[in-house]
């Protein structure tokens, strides 16, 4: 990877910050399932989000949509690195070369630390020293690829809506899960993406238990 006056390369992917060729994924849309539509989501989910990123954060943002809380990351982070299947979705460059550089207020304008990657989150290469992932996608049938690829590069935490499909969470990516096997009852949530409730004997079932989510491996979902 190599990044140069605000333009960037990386292997795989094109940055709108040189140019975009929406052939090249016209093969990927042409697959599109809903994991692929494009839908915004509430100030309220975007703020419960934003709230876990640490100030000066080098941030992953995993199908950024329109870059509208990608600009919001931007604005706390040190680097935003945001990733785009559609380069429909994302403002078009370059600009000519005669014409003004946007202004801030400007549609078109990305603050300088945000790198906008137009490509396929699951097989771009994710680049190296990010420390927080943000995933706002609650179709997403690629968490457990998605979380082994943050993990591969040292990523400490995830901010996500895709496990649950509703709120946003904070997983510690640092954090090893418990196997399943070794739950007695209680609710889970998967490192493969799976949540759920463990049965097991309703004596065993208090207030404490019952308020807690425990980090597990190995679900019966991970087995089929
Ligand atoms: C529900 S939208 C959310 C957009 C954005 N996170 C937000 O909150 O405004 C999900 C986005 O993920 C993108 N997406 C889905 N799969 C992707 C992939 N494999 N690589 C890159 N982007 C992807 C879709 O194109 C869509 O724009
Ligand atoms: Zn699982």
């Amino acid at each position: 990877m190599d990044v140069a006056g605000g333009a960037m390369r990386l292997e795989g992917a094109d940055s709108v910050r040189v140019a975009c060729c929406p052939q090249r994924f016209a093969k990927a849309a042409d697959d599109a399932s809903w994991e692929h539509l494009w839908a915004p989501y509430d100030e309220a989910t975007y703020e419960r989000a934003l709230r876990y990123v640490p100030a000066g954060a080098a941030v992953l943002d995993i199908g950024a949509g329109d870059l509208r809380f990608a600009r919001q990351l931007a604005a706390r982070a040190r680097i935003v690195y945001a990733i785009e299947l559609q380069a429909a979705l994302l403002p078009s460059s370059p600009l000519p070369p005669c014409s003004p550089p946007p202004l801030p207020q400007d549609e078109t304008y990305l603050p300088p630390n945000l790198i906008v990657l137009c490509g396929d989150a699951r097989t771009l290469p994710f680049p190296a020293g990010i420390d927080t992932a943000v995933l706002l996608m609650r179709h997403c049938a690629h968490f457990s690829l998605y979380r082994e690829k943050l993990e591969a590069i040292g990523c400490r935490r995830l901010i996500t809506n895709a496990r649950w499909r509703m709120g946003v969470e904070c997983i510690d990516l640092a954090r090893r899960p418990q196997p399943y096997s070794e739950l007695a009852l209680g609710w889970y949530a998967c490192r493969c993406g799976a949540t759920g409730f463990r049965p097991g004997p309703p004596e065993a079932l208090d207030e404490r238990l019952a308020d807690t989510v425990h980090e597990v491996e190995r679900c019966p979902e991970c087995q089929t």
